[in-house]
């Protein structure tokens, strides 16, 4: 039969040019009083209608202003709240918020506004970047670390039962709204988790900026308005900066890593009771003290990473953890290679190390982690 179709020489293969870039550039807006701005914001992406995805705890702090702030604008806009939490940023919650969009007759000519922390930026912008094949949203961060990370970048995604983040898709929302006044509400620990960050991004790019949260440390603590914006702004543009050159983590993106090969096995080691940041931050010290005993670190960056985090009431050392367990769980991060865990390491503050053939990541051996714990075993605890 197939013969009965052959017209002669048929291309075995179809060239597809690419597709235009769906992405453009976009802003991210920083200013006290901003989230009163949202629905001129919103309308710019002219869409047909709106949806505000929150947590309910956010949803009952900012939400129902924000959705009577677009009514009253004259915006079609409903507002879907999903329970609070890591634990729900799942397929299950992605697909009910779907679901719910589909129910409330939401088109691809929709607009999604992701008002929240990091769980809701990274969920709301799951579901903009597959309902209908990918519709606009807009970022409005609610808590410190979503204003300097989670919502510059344009990752989104769900965790799954083997793994946090495994299912995801770049999608770049059209603008970030962030306004520090909304971290007056925000709980210590979460403000405390987000400082950590920021202390990552001096730590990595910019010894000033470095020095300049430890001079600002008490006012940042108490929630001072103009230094939280200046924090946001510096760290904002620090991120994006790395961001612009590595837009999908081929390489140097990984330097944003820093801390975070100690930190995640921290986090896996405690069932994840100790918050993101709290285990950045010790595995920023532990990361330093490996730097020092491989000859890469100068001596004085642990210290002075220790003394801002101290500073902030943030932990600076890991407390009883032994090197086989820490080692073992650090193998289990993403960077790892050939049974080594890999970490990005400092050369002095400010500035990250290559590896000699122009990578990110070093390998880590158990006997130098081992020595490198131990030298950091003295230090107090704030959990
Ligand atoms: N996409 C990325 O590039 C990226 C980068 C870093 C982190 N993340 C993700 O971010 C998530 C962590 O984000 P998070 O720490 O913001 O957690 P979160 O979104 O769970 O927020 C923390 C808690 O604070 C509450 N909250 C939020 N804003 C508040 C406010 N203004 N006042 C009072 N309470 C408020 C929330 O309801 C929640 O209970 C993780 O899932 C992580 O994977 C993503
Ligand atoms: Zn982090």
């Amino acid at each position: 039969m197939t013969g009965q179709f052959a017209t002669g020489q048929v291309a075995a293969q179809v060239h597809i040019p690419p597709m235009p870039a769906r992405s453009a550039g976009y802003d991210v807006v920083i200013r006290a009083g901003v989230l009163d701005e949202l629905a001129p914001h919103a309308a710019a992406t002219g869409a047909a209608r709106y949806v505000i995805i929150a947590d309910d705890n956010v949803s009952r702090l900012f939400g129902e202003a924000a959705r009577a702030s677009l009514q009253q604008a004259g915006l079609v806009t409903d507002l879907v709240a999903f329970p609070a939490g890591e634990a729900h940023k799942t397929r299950e919650t992605w697909q009910r918020l779907g679901d719910r969009m589909l129910a409330l007759g939401c088109g691809r000519d929709s607009c999604i506004i992701a008002l929240g922390g990091g769980v809701t930026g990274d969920l709301a912008g799951f579901v903009a970047a597959t309902f209908m094949r990918g519709v606009p949203f807009l970022q409005v961060p609610t808590t410190l670390l979503a204003m300097i990370d989670a919502s510059v970048g344009g990752k989104t995604g769900v965790d799954t039962a083997a793994g946090k983040n495994l299912i995801g898709a770049f999608h770049a929302p059209t603008v970030v709204l962030a306004d520090p006044r909304v971290l007056n509400t925000l709980p210590s620990r979460e403000l405390r988790s987000g400082l950590a960050e920021a202390i990552k991004h001096g730590a990595i790019l910019d010894a000033e900026y470095l020095a300049w949260i430890e001079e600002a440390g008490p006012a940042l603590r108490r929630g001072d308005e103009a230094s939280l914006e200046h924090l946001v702004r510096r760290s904002v543009e620090i991120k994006a900066g790395v961001v612009a050159e590595d837009p999908l983590e081929h390489g140097r993106r990984a330097i944003l890593n820093f801390g975070h090969t100690v930190g995640h096995a921290l986090e896996q080691l405690s069932a994840y009771d100790i918050p993101h940041g709290f285990a950045v931050g010790i595995g920023m010290v532990v990361e330093a003290s490996i730097g020092e005993v491989l000859g890469i670190t100068a001596g004085d960056v642990r210290q002075q990473l220790a003394r801002v985090l101290r500073l902030l009431e943030l932990p600076a050392a890991p407390g009883a953890v032994l090197a086989p367990q820490l080692f073992q769980a650090m193998l289990l991060d993403k960077k790892a290679r050939r049974a080594r865990p890999r970490a990005v390491l400092l050369s002095a503050t400010g500035s990250v190390a290559p590896t000699n053939d122009g990578g990110w990541t070093h390998e880590v051996s158990e006997d130098v982690l081992a020595e490198a714990l131990h030298s950091t075993l003295s230090g107090s605890r704030f959990v």
